[in-house]
């Protein structure tokens, strides 16, 4: 009882320590600041012992990585000698290498290159994948059969009569108060509270046209930050050196930092698609895809009444697979003329956290030094120099 404690403020800050610690360490390791030269550079000049991965990006491999941990339910220990992740002494590591190539060829073909069969079709969570479909586990329940009946029928008629994607997109807007309210808003400070798992800790977020952000959380060993500039976004744990975002975490952060998110929302897109209805909590939800050209889609899941946003789904690309972040929002009040989500959870596979709001001020002016990044640690502040 007396442990349980620190463990849970290890356990519930993991999921942005663990990615800091992560990071850090690949880079360090290599010596090689990422975002110090223009061309991407690819697995095989920052890593030392590639051998199936070659050509794919050096800033993809973290992340791959990570796909590969979650799709196993595994951690990077199942595979890697801690502190030599180049060496081969682990078998998984080479029978990893095996299913690599495997997953690459029965995409090239069977699905015309697409990557349509990932690690985690097989794996789901566990080292062993299951081959024999599972006995019945509960006596048939006589209501389960009907209520599927139902439930697809309706979202036939739904789908055939249904709106536009466009048309949920306006209605969207118009929910949260229209592009000219949108239009009034410079800047917002929030005050709430975070809650990992059963901790919770006050939290600060600054946004401030044109897309800057920093949220700051107070936790018991000192402030976590996550900021973007409007350009770059970092992170920062207690105790250890600011790590830099990438790809598409950058995307998301930026998003986040929109004050007129759903007034660029449909600029975003080169096509959406509206899929059918979903059940969100006690809410029918109208659920579209939209495409961003080469970036990766994003889901959005309308209230069919209110037409407000209660869920966004967006991607972080692996040479293996996608990584979803899922925000459900949630809580909608009115302040200065717009509808914002007081509450939101954001969940990804590997964790997950909840905000709540007690506190929301709009047009209040916000220094800009809030958002200026703090110095590089000593090693990488040689090779940002010249920037
Ligand atoms: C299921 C096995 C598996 C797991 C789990 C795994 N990896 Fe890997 N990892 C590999 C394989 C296989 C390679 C080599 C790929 C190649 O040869 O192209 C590799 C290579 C690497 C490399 C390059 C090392 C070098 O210098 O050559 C890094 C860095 C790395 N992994 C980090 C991680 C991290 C961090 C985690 C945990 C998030 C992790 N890996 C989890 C299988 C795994
Ligand atoms: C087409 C299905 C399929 C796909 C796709 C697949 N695997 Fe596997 N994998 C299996 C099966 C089945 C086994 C178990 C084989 C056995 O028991 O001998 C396995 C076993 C493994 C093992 C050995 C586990 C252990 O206990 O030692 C590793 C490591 C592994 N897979 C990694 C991966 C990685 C990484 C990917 C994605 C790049 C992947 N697999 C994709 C089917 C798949």
């Amino acid at each position: 009882m007396i442990n349980s404690k620190p463990m849970l403020v290890i356990g519930t800050f993991s999921f942005v320590a663990i990615c800091a610690v992560l990071f850090g360490f690949a880079q360090t390791q290599s010596g090689v600041s990422p975002v110090a030269d223009t061309a991407p550079k690819k697995a095989e000049e920052q890593f030392k012992n590639i051998q199936v991965l070659k050509g794919i990006p050096a800033d993809q491999m973290i992340p791959g990585m990570q796909f590969i941990s979650t799709s196993l339910g595994v951690e990077c220990e199942f595979c890697h000698v801690q502190g030599a992740l180049e060496k081969d002494d682990k078998k998984p590591k080479q029978t990893a290498r095996k299913m690599i190539e495997m997953m690459f060829t029965i995409n090239q073909e069977n699905f015309d290159g697409h990557r349509e069969v990932t690690c985690y079709s097989c794996h789901r969570g566990s080292t062993d994948p299951v081959g024999t479909p599972p006995v019945m586990a509960e006596d048939l329940k006589p209501s389960v059969g009907e209520a599927k009946k139902s439930e697809g029928i309706r979202a036939e008629t739904n789908e055939a009569s249904g709106p536009t994607g466009d048309q949920l997109l306006d209605k969207y807007l118009k929910a949260v108060g229209g592009a000219a309210a949108l239009d009034k808003v410079t800047s917002r400070v929030m005050k709430g509270t975070i809650t990992f798992g059963d901790r919770d800790v006050p939290i600060d977020i600054f946004s401030k046209d044109p897309d800057k952000r920093v949220s700051l959380t107070h936790t018991p060993d000192g402030e976590s930050v996550t900021a973007f500039d409007g350009h770059d976004g970092w992170l920062g744990v207690p105790g250890r050196p600011v790590r830099e975002m990438h790809g598409p975490d950058i995307d998301g952060a930026a998003m986040d930092a929109d004050l007129h998110f759903a007034a660029h929302l449909k600029g975003m897109f080169s096509e959406v698609q509206v899929r059918g209805t979903e059940k969100i909590g006690d809410h029918d939800a109208y659920f579209l895809v939209g495409r961003r050209g080469e970036k990766t889609p994003l889901r959005l899941y309308f209230d069919a009444q209110s037409g407000l946003l209660l869920r966004l789904i967006r991607y972080g690309e692996t040479p293996f697979g996608r990584m979803p972040t899922q925000i459900d929002y949630a809580d909608y009040r009115e302040v200065g003329g717009v509808k914002i989500p007081y509450r939101w959870t954001l969940a990804r596979p590997g964790g997950r956290f909840t905000i709540q709001l007690t506190e929301v001020k709009q047009n209040v002016p916000v220094d800009d030094a809030k958002f200026a990044k703090p110095p590089a640690p000593p090693a990488e502040a040689d090779k940002g120099s010249a920037k």
